[in-house]
């Protein structure tokens, strides 16, 4: 177990869920990031910088190409963690847990060597991995896009949900994180990430307010130095403002979130109609290759910088954030009982008047 760093004192809305106080991974973070997996960008340096830099770091299973490439990757980044050149933070390791992905159980054998602190499941049911993980005492995150997935990965015994909504990169989910983050705590109260344009530290601290732990943060770290991103994709997502993602199923038949100039460049008819036209001529067009995905958080993107230095400006500014929120707070005089949630902003509830 590597050395705790203090945590960054957060001046929490009153009235939310206290961030990480129900997961052991969230609980040692500097502050409750989680850097988000990303197809052929996350890598083993940049879990061990996010680690270094207090967070979780993690990267899709498939991005090592090979199982003995897994299995290197997987080693490196237990020895990275183990000889004290990491920090304070966690590493996860993302499982496709579709029942078509072939390699999962070869995956989940040799991941149980090594031992990541959490395990983060998408694009499929979490039942086939939670047992293993709980087994040598890790995590289970289930990445989910509705209120019914959710449901069904906190009946499969999952530790805690990463709630993927509308303008995330990748494949996005729909739905608005107002709505989501509280439909979800009515019937979860353990470990709750947001996912979904996220790119700065006020939005950090907006999910924390809305109730959820933390933030699970990809387009963010995408261009960070330590990242796999090459440097076509790189520069795209400097130049990318958010009118630049375009959201469709068409690319992958998953609702995700593509860069416009990535599917002018491939020959895609972007603006022939109102939602994107993609029935072009699609040769050579390669999703994640050449056709590339950011979300709505891409204008954060502003230049090729450290994880470090990224994690350190989100700190700085979900503080700041969290100060601005406390200053605007109503008087806690107890006597007010208008108030007496705490809760930021709390209007009646509805047939109250
Ligand atoms: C280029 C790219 C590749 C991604 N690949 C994966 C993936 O392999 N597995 C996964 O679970 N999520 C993947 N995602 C989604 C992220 O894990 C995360 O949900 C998303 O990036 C959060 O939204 P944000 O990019 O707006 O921060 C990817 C996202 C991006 C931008």
């Amino acid at each position: 177990m590597t050395a705790t760093a203090p945590r960054e004192a957060g001046v929490g809305a009153a009235g939310s869920r206290v961030a990480g106080a129900a997961s052991p991974v969230s609980a040692r973070l500097r502050i409750p990031v989680i850097a988000a997996p990303m197809f052929l960008v996350s890598g083993p340096e940049l879990v061990l910088a996010a680690h270094r830099a207090g967070i979780v770091g993690a990267f899709p299973a498939p991005n090592a190409r090979e199982l003995a490439d897994f299995d290197h990757w997987c080693a490196s980044i237990s020895d990275g963690v183990t000889t004290g050149s990491a920090g304070s933070g966690a590493w996860a390791v993302n499982l496709f847990a579709h029942r078509t992905y072939q390699r999962l159980d070869a995956e989940v054998d040799i991941l149980c060597r090594y031992r990541p602190d959490l395990v983060i499941t998408s694009l499929g049911a979490p039942n086939r991995v939670v047992d293993a993980v709980h087994g040598y005492g890790g995590e289970v995150f289930a990445d989910v896009v509705t209120v019914a997935q959710a449901k069904r990965a906190v009946a499969a015994g999952v530790d805690g949900l990463v709630l993927v909504c509308a303008g995330g990169g990748g494949h996005t989910g729909t739905f608005s994180p107002l709505a989501f983050v509280p439909a979800v705590r009515d019937f979860h109260d353990g470990p709750l990430f947001v996912a979904g344009g996220i790119g700065d530290g006020a939005a950090v601290a907006a999910v924390e307010t809305l109730g959820a732990d933390g933030a699970y943060v990809g387009t963010r770290f995408s261009a960070a130095a330590e990242s796999l991103a090459g440097d076509e994709y790189r520069d795209m997502l400097l130049a990318a403002e958010m009118a630049d993602v375009v959201t469709s199923r068409a690319v992958t038949g998953v609702t995700a979130n593509w860069l416009r100039p990535s599917l002018e460049q491939a020959g895609y008819d972007v603006d022939d109609v109102g939602a994107a036209n993609f029935s072009g001529d699609l040769q050579g067009a390669k999703p994640w290759k050449n056709l590339w995905s950011a979300g709505h958080g891409v204008g954060s993107v502003r230049s090729v910088t450290t994880v470090q230095a990224i994690v350190d400006e989100l700190a700085a500014d979900r503080a700041t954030a969290m100060r601005r929120l406390a200053a605007r707070a109503p008087d806690t005089d107890h006597t007010d009982t208008n108030h007496s949630t705490g809760a930021v902003g709390r209007g009646p509830e509805k047939g109250e008047s």
